[in-house]
């Protein structure tokens, strides 16, 4: 199947923009974040698309945003955290090498919390991760490959067990 060497899902702030540009630098391809492309075909920050018009009209956004990059990127492709919610993105994953990145609560805080960038924690991080990870802990297990555990490891850590994975 062509499309990305390596797609990336996970939780929000578990650094799939970071570590997807390590192991791009690692594996000599192009990486592509969905979260960028849209805010460069929207001009406008996710924080905005989301107050201005609803999550339901992100998720459209999204759902567009991820099909495209599946159909045209062939190096790292980073999801954003909520994409894997839609069944026809998941069916778009079938096949496809799907590293998940994953994380413990204590270090989802750590690294997201009250973070106004990212509007589905900016209430009550700790409480809101949580609730949000038991709606899509299995999912991302669903359409994953390979897991990989963030937590207490630096960037250069989770890159390397991202390709010994793979
Ligand atoms: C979201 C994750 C964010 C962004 C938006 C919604 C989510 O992406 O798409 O704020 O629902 O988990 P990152 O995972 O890249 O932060």
């Amino acid at each position: 199947m062509s499309g990305p060497l390596v797609v990336l899902v996970g939780p929000m702030g578990v650094g799939k923009s970071t570590v997807g540009r390590l192991l791009a630098e690692r594996l000599e391809v192009g990486f592509r974040d969905t979260d960028d492309d849209i805010v460069a075909a929207q001009g406008r920050a996710i924080a905005d698309i989301f107050v201005e018009d609803g999550e339901a009209a992100f998720r459209a956004l999204e759902k567009e945003a991820v099909a495209a990059a599946l159909a045209q990127h062939d190096g790292v492709l980073a999801l954003g955290g909520g994409a894997i919610l839609d069944a026809g993105t998941r069916a778009l994953l079938a096949g496809r090498r799907v590293v998940y990145l994953s994380m413990d609560v204590e270090e989802a805080v750590r690294r997201t919390g009250l973070n106004v960038a990212r509007p589905l924690l900016a209430v009550n991080p700790r409480r809101q991760w949580r609730e949000l990870m038991e709606a899509r802990r299995h999912l991302y297990e669903e359409v994953a490959t390979a897991v990989v555990p963030t937590d207490r490891r630096t960037p250069e850590e989770v890159t390397q067990a991202t390709l010994d994975a793979l």
